[in-house]
Parts: structure tokens; C-alpha cells; sequence
């Protein structure tokens, strides 16, 4: 048995009150910190911010959105890793998105229909994911403007492709012809920090930036391609889409630069049908879990291809134990998708934890090995069901899709899943591991495609949310965090149990149906999203008492709170028993039967409620547990600069004299006496 014992442990703050305050608050005892922003300069020649739409470079800059992150320790001085190094780090993080009104003097502006090149290129280099140095000073942390270990990385970064999908002939373009290359990362949500010291980030909605004319499934019909037509559709790319920002109206200076050009997925006639003359295929070359060695500014990231394509939203290491093959855990972030793992082919080897070349244990452990999707059965019993070619229907007779091989079935997983019959849930965002345990946590954030007749015991609420009288939700309005037992307590199990551990929900809503985890004033939460747990033992003092934190995202409960981060510690899947629900919506009545946890009621409490229109997500901390990081999504993302909706975080040390433009940021917060965050 290779389950922790856990201390007893209590949440050692008083509950954070809801509130809509312009302003991150946490408990008393704790201080805030604002480390990064939108626009922050990573070296010394890059122009502090001016915040006013004017500047430029952001390559050399914070970007926006900040997301998923990871902090990697450093020695005390120069670049070698220290993984128990607490007070000198690098801090790894994903710019999603951005909030375009703000990026410009006065939001998107078009010539005849184009888009200007010098708003296109800001708009492109502020995506991606930062490497940024950070350090503990005598007051304070800061970031490290001149380190040499910064970098952005952006959707223009040259990436290498790993693992079964290298080569194959659906990633070939007129930039890589024998598809081995590819060019950035884009929508970079949640992630995964790997035991061998690299971080690896998801690439959500990246269909939404293709632009797809009309007449392209023709085109590559009549190449024999029609496989890549039913491909396209299922990953959200229909016909007739313009891509957002619409960078493909960009005439470049520069007229062999194909940085816009590529985000055009359409297939032109005469080109060849084999992809290498245009950029047909560049829908596929995103979608995949892309590995950086945060220690080695001039590192290729390597895209992971044996964890599959979809809209991933994040990868979550299991416990990692000598003798045994490590799994990787990843939601598939749309309304009716699965939750997948990734089993590697090597078991683990503790001294690859300190190795040298940290990518190369990354292709070790992520080139090859089975991807798993799951099906949750009724009685609490589960299934990990393999995506392999020439398995059951994942065969090249397939009338729905003639797989052609491994590559493509990992290229098209989602259709891979549906036809093996996994469980389609209520938004798949992040994954998590309970390092006492090894249990695994998913949030399911929403869902307003949920139906009382279509519910199972898996996705079990549909209903009208009674606070908009269904204006503003129905369906799964507030999400609900499942977790799940392997069997065997093996990252190698292909069986498991589960149960909700938590459903969000309004403390005053309806106890039998809706607020069935019984949460009160100090824990009501909707739209669960990041989710992540402390480190247990190796931190002095805190004994084996992981702490989870689940923050949110949410649209349902911002008339009550802004979004929020609570802190938990949550007990074991089976230990709450069943429950029956009714659910009633205007599409009708229906009952559902699910396995629920024991009400959390203290052992669940609010750690921060952020400031207005945000969203709360992406957490590190420092190994020792003192510093907490928690990245602030999008502040103020109703607004523009006529009319600036929050101020933050310039707001958060005093109300500026005049409306300051949001900016994402990456706080840290540290208890005054210096003591473990959260217990
Ligand atoms: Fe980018 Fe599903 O959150
Ligand atoms: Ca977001
Ligand atoms: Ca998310
Ligand atoms: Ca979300």
C-alpha cells in the first residue's frame, strides 16, 4: 500500500468574505504581492510599460492572460536547478489569450477590412508562456527584469515535434514539408510541472484562431483527403470562419513572412494535395501538450504527441514511484468531451528526477506509451479504455473514420473516444493529483448543453439557475469537481472508482438538488476550474497534509462574488454515500443517482476572492510552502478605455487618481510571520 498517513490538519485562516471589491483580498495574517503584469519587461532594454495602448515588443515583454504556472528552483546564484530551491526560482507561465481593447490606443481598428501588421504582431506575441527569474528579497519578492534566464515564448517560437505523430503526412506545410517542425503554441491554458524539472503547457482553443473559407472541403475532397473534412469538424474548424483577431487580413511588409498567412487553413486548388505548398495542415500542428526546459533559454519545446490532440487543459503527473509506469492526467476542455490519461511505456526511475538533459527524460517518459479515455459507469465503478489502432473499431474499415494509423488516431482522439463509447462530461478543465494518496481530482466546470434527460451518474444536475430564473444558465450552471480512485491505488490501473467530491453552488440554493455538498457562507462556489495540492512531505512542519486549492471561473455567481480561490482537505472517493436528484429545466424533468463525498463543510474554505471580471487561475508555490503564486485572469474584461470597469492592479495599493487600465498579473502571497500558506 503505498498511501500516506495524513496528519491531522486544520485550515489555519478565518473564510474570506464574498465580495465584488476591486481588489484581491485574503485572510488577515496574509500579504499580497503584485509580481508580474501585463507588459512587464523581461530585459533591459525594453521601455517600462506606459499602459496606454502605445507600446510595443511584446516578445520582450509579460504577456496576457496570465494561466497555468510552475515554479522550478534555483541555486543560490546562476543557472543550475536546485528542485528544493525556495527563495531564487524560475516562474513558468501560460498567456492564454488577451483582451484586445486594451492592448491598442483604442481597441482593434481595421483598414478596408485588414488588419494593421504592427497590431497583429503585438496581438500574436502576447500570447504564449513567460520564463521569468524571480527571488525572495529582505521585504519582498520581485521579478528579475535583467535575468539571462527570461524568455518569452510565443506563437511564432520554433517547436519540434516528438513522440508517434513526428513526420506523419497531416502535419506537413509549406514551413515544415516533412512535418517534423512546427511553428508556436497558442491558447496555452493549464499545465504540468514533470518531476525531471520541465514544464509542459496545454493548447486549448486553438481552433478558434484558424480562418477557414468556404469551398475548402471541396478542395480537399477532390485530394482524396476527405478524412481531414470530418477531422476539421470535429475539432470546431467548420467552413466559413474568419479566425479570431482576424490576423490573415495582414498584408506583411515583408511579403515572404507567413506568420499570419499560416493562421489561413484553407486549402488553395492548385497546390499540392499533400499539404506542403500551402497551410492546410496547420490545425494540426496544434492541440497537443508542449514540453520547455525552463533552465535552458535556447531549448526547443517538443511537442508531445502520444497524449493526443484536443483542447487540452492541462497534464497532471500521477505519483511517481520507482518500478511503476507513471500516468499523465488531461481534461479535454468543451461542453460534452472526456477526461483522458496518458500511461507511459517506461516505469520510473527515481534518478531521472536530477538528470542533466531534462528533455531527453521527457522523451523517455512521453513518447511512447497508451492513451487511456474514461468511462464512468453508473454504480461508481469506472473504466480507462485504450486509444489504440486496429482496436476494437479504431481500424482503417471505420465508416465513421478510417483510421489510417496510431498517428491518426492520436491526431483524432476525440473521434477515436467517441467511438470506443467514453463518458462525455460537463467540461473537462483541470486535472490533479493528491500526493498522500494518489487520487486523482478533475473540475467540471459547466455545462449549459446538459439536459435532465441526458444527465448520468457522472454529470448529474441540469437545471435553471433560480438566482436569473434560467437567463444567465441552465444545465450544470455551477460545475462540480469529480475524483477517482485507480484501482490498485497503480497509475497503471485500468479500472477505478469515483465519486463528486464537490458540487458548486449558492449557499442559499436548494440543499436536495442543487447546493448538494451543503456549502455555506464560507465555501459557495460555481464554475470549478484550476485545481491543484500543495506539497505534502518535503515541506518542515506541514507534516503529510496536502492542501487543495480550487479556484474559479466563473459567470453564473458573479452577481453575488467576484471569482475566488478556496482552500480544502478533502477526504477519500466513496466517503459520502449515493444521492438521488430531480432536475427540472424547460427542456423537462429527469432523475439522476450519483456518488457524492462527505460534506467538506470546514475542511473547504474561501482563501480569496479577486477583483472584478477576473478570473482566478494558475497556482505554484515555493517548495518550502511559504510563497504562494497565484496568477489574476483578465480583470476588468467588460471594459474598454472609454469606459475602464477595474483599475486593478493598480487599485490594489490605493485608488488611483484616475482610471487605470486592468492589467493579468501574478501575485504572491505570504503570511506575515513567515509561516506554511494556508495551514
Ligand atoms: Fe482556458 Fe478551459 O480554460
Ligand atoms: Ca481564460
Ligand atoms: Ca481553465
Ligand atoms: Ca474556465
Amino acid at each position: 500500500d503505498t498511501t500516506v498517513t495524513i496528519s491531522p490538519a486544520t485550515l489555519d485562516f478565518t473564510a474570506v468574505a464574498k465580495n465584488r471589491n476591486d481588489l484581491v483580498t485574503v485572510p488577515a495574517g496574509y500579504t499580497v504581492t503584485v509580481l508580474y503584469r501585463l507588459g512587464d519587461p523581461i530585459n533591459a532594454n525594453t521601455p517600462a510599460y506606459a499602459n496606454n495602448g502605445t507600446d510595443t515588443n511584446f516578445g520582450a515583454r509579460a504577456g496576457d492572460h496570465h494561466d497555468g504556472m510552475s515554479f522550478f528552483g534555483l541555486a543560490a546564484t546562476g543557472a543550475a536547478r536546485d528542485p528544493s530551491g525556495s527563495t531564487r526560482g524560475l516562474l513558468v507561465l501560460n498567456h492564454e489569450n488577451i483582451t484586445e481593447s486594451y492592448l491598442h490606443v483604442n481597441g482593434q481598428t481595421r483598414v478596408n477590412g485588414a488588419r494593421p501588421e504592427a497590431e497583429a504582431i503585438k496581438e500574436i506575441e502576447a500570447h504564449g508562456v513567460s520564463v521569468i527569474e524571480v527571488t525572495r528579497g529582505a521585504s519582498a519578492w520581485s521579478y528579475v527584469q535583467t535575468s539571462a534566464l527570461n524568455r518569452r515564448i510565443t506563437p511564432n517560437t520554433p517547436m519540434a515535434f516528438n513522440g508517434p505523430v513526428k513526420g506523419h503526412p497531416m502535419l506537413r506545410t509549406a514551413y515544415s514539408k516533412d512535418g517534423t517542425q512546427g511553428r508556436g503554441t497558442i491558447n496555452n491554458c493549464a499545465n504540468g510541472t514533470m518531476p525531471w524539472g520541465t514544464y509542459a503547457t496545454a493548447e486549448e482553443n486553438w481552433a478558434g484562431y484558424f480562418r477557414r473559407d468556404r469551398g475548402d472541403a471541396a478542395v480537399r475532397t477532390a485530394a482524396g483527403k476527405a478524412n481531414e473534412n470530418t477531422s476539421l469538424s470535429r475539432y470546431g474548424i467548420s467552413e466559413g470562419r474568419a479566425g479570431n483577431y482576424g490576423w490573415t487580413t495582414v498584408t506583411p511588409a515583408d511579403s515572404s513572412n507567413t506568420v499570419f498567412r499560416k493562421w489561413n487553413a484553407t486549402a488553395v486548388a492548385d497546390a499540392a494535395p499533400d499539404g506542403t505548398a500551402d497551410f492546410r495542415h496547420e490545425p494540426f500542428q496544434y492541440g497537443w501538450i508542449v514540453e520547455i526546459d525552463p533552465y535552458n533559454v535556447n531549448s526547443v519545446p517538443r511537442k508531445r504527441t502520444a497524449l493526443g490532440r484536443m483542447n487540452h487543459e492541462g497534464v497532471e503527473p500521477s505519483r511517481m514511484i520507482a518500478g511503476v509506469k507513471p500516468a499523465f492526467y488531461m481534461g479535454d476542455d468543451a461542453q460534452n468531451e472526456y477526461i483522458y490519461k496518458f500511461v507511459s511505456n517506461t516505469a520510473w526511475s527515481a534518478a531521472d528526477a536530477n538528470a542533466a538533459d531534462r528533455l531527453a527524460i521527457g522523451d523517455k517518459y512521453l513518447d511512447a506509451g497508451a492513451l487511456y479515455v474514461a468511462k464512468m459507469n453508473a454504480d461508481g465503478t469506472g473504466q480507462w479504455l485504450p486509444l489504440v489502432f486496429n482496436q476494437g473499431p479504431l481500424t482503417s474499415g471505420n465508416a465513421t473514420y478510417p483510421f489510417a494509423d496510431q498517428a491518426d488516431v492520436l491526431i483524432n482522439c476525440r473521434i477515436a473516444a467517441d467511438l470506443v463509447g467514453a463518458t462525455p462530461m460537463d467540461r473537462p478543465e483541470w486535472t490533479a493529483v493528491n500526493p498522500a494518496n494518489g487520487e486523482m481530482y478533475c473540475t467540471l466546470t459547466n455545462n449549459s448543453s446538459r439536459t435532465p434527460a441526458r444527465t448520468d451518474a457522472a454529470n448529474p444536475r441540469a437545471y435553471l439557475d433560480p438566482r436569473t430564473d434560467g437567463r444567465t444558465g441552465s444545465g450544470n450552471v455551477n460545475g462540480h469537481v469529480i475524483r477517482l480512485r485507480e484501482n490498485g491505488d497503480t497509475s497503471e490501473a485500468t479500472a477505478f472508482t469515483w465519486d463528486i467530491y464537490a458540487f458548486g453552488a449558492g449557499s442559499d440554493l436548494n440543499k436536495d438538488n442543487i447546493n448538494l455538498s451543503g456549502l455555506d457562507d464560507t465555501n459557495d462556489f460555481s464554475s470549478p476550474d484550476g485545481i491543484w495540492f500543495s506539497l505534502p512531505s518535503n515541506v518542515a512542519g506541514q507534516g503529510a497534509s496536502p492542501v487543495m486549492w480550487l479556484q474559479t471561473d466563473d459567470g453564473a455567481y458573479t452577481d453575488v462574488t467576484n471569482n475566488q480561490m478556496l482552500a480544502a482537505i478533502p477526504g477519500r472517493v466513496g466517503d459520502g454515500g449515493t444521492k438521488t436528484i430531480t432536475n427540472t429545466t424547460a427542456a423537462g424533468t429527469g432523475t439522476a443517482t450519483t456518488r457524492v463525498g462527505k460534506a467538506p463543510g470546514a475542511t473547504l474554505k474561501r482563501f480569496l476572492v479577486g477583483p472584478k471580471e477576473c478570473e482566478i487561475t494558475g497556482i505554484t508555490s515555493t517548495p518550502d510552502g511559504k510563497a504562494l503564486f497565484v496568477n489574476i485572469q483578465h480583470p476588468g474584461e467588460n471594459g474598454d478605455p472609454a469606459n475602464i470597469t477595474s483599475s486593478w492592479p493598480a487599485s490594489q495599493t490605493g485608488t488611483p487618481a484616475t482610471a487605470s487600465r486592468p492589467r493579468s498579473a501574478t501575485i504572491v502571497i505570504t503570511r506575515t510571520d513567515g509561516g506554511l500558506v494556508g495551514i
